[in-house]
C-alpha cells in the first residue's frame, strides 16, 4: 500500500482518558445490571430479543471493545468520502492533540448496542463533520430534521456481530422520534436519571448530572 494513502487514519475522535474510562464503563455496568431486573424491561423482553427467552444477562450480551472515544470522522485510512477535507480542516489540524472535556448526557440501549449520547459544546461542534448525521438510507429523519451533533456517542458495547457504526443509527434513531413529538414511554425514575421506553426495544436514561469526560482529540490508526 503506497505511503499516502496510509497516512489518514482509521478514524479521528475524541479519547477518553484511563480514570473517566473506568467510570463510563462503570456507570454502564450498573445501568445494564439494574436495566434487566426491571419489570418494564421484562414485558418488553419479546422486542429486545428474537429468540424465546425468559431472561437476558445485559452485561453479558454485549462485548465491549477497545478504548472509549466518540468518533467525529470515520475516514478508514482515506477511502472514506471527505477524509482528506477533514484531515485538512484548520480546526482538526489546531485542535489535534488537545483536551476537552465532553458532556455525557444519556445512556441508551437497543437490541443491538448500548451506547452513551455526548452532547457537544460549540467549541467541539467545530470539530464535527457536516456530513456526519447524513444517513438518510439508514434513519431517514437524521439528516433533514436533526441538528449537527446529533449522532454524537461513545459506543460501550455491541451484541454479537453488530458493527460499532450502529451505535450511532441507534441514537439518530431515537432522537428522530423525539423529534416527532414521540417522548418515549416514561418507565421509571431511577438513581442516575429517567427511564423511558420507545418501543422495538429502544431503552433511554437521560441522565441527571451529565458524566463530564475529559477527553484528548487525536487519531486512531489501528
Ligand atoms: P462508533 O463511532 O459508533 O463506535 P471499526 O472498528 O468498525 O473499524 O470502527 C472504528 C470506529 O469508527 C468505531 O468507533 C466505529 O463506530 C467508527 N465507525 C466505523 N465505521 C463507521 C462509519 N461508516 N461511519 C462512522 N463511524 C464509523
Amino acid at each position: 500500500v503506497p505511503l499516502e494513502e496510509t497516512s489518514l487514519p482509521l478514524f479521528f475522535g475524541w479519547f477518553l482518558l484511563p480514570g473517566i474510562q473506568d467510570k463510563v464503563r462503570c456507570t454502564s455496568m450498573d445501568f445494564l445490571k439494574t436495566l434487566d431486573t426491571l419489570e418494564a424491561f421484562k414485558k418488553h423482553l419479546p422486542d429486545f430479543t428474537v429468540e424465546a427467552e425468559k431472561e437476558v444477562d445485559l452485561e453479558q450480551y454485549f462485548q465491549a471493545n477497545g478504548v472509549l472515544h466518540c468518533t467525529t470522522k470515520f475516514c478508514d485510512y482515506g477511502k472514506a468520502e471527505g477524509a482528506k477535507e477533514y484531515a485538512d480542516k484548520p480546526a482538526v489540524k489546531e485542535l489535534y492533540g488537545s483536551a476537552f472535556e465532553l458532556s455525557l448526557s444519556a445512556l441508551f440501549v437497543t437490541p443491538r448496542t448500548v451506547g452513551a449520547r455526548v452532547s457537544l459544546s460549540g467549541d467541539q461542534l467545530t470539530l464535527w463533520p457536516a456530513d456526519a448525521e447524513e444517513v438518510v438510507s439508514v434513519v431517514p429523519a437524521a439528516a433533514t430534521t436533526l441538528p449537527a451533533g446529533s449522532r454524537a456517542h461513545i459506543t460501550l458495547g455491541c451484541a454479537e456481530g453488530v458493527e460499532p457504526q450502529q451505535t450511532g443509527f441507534d441514537l439518530l434513531e431515537i432522537l428522530a422520534l423525539q423529534q416527532e413529538g414521540q417522548e418515549g414511554e416514561l418507565v421509571e425514575e431511577m438513581e442516575l436519571g429517567s427511564l423511558a421506553y420507545y418501543g422495538k426495544g429502544r431503552w433511554l436514561l437521560s441522565l441527571r448530572e451529565p458524566i463530564s469526560a475529559q477527553a484528548c482529540f487525536s487519531s486512531l490508526y489501528g
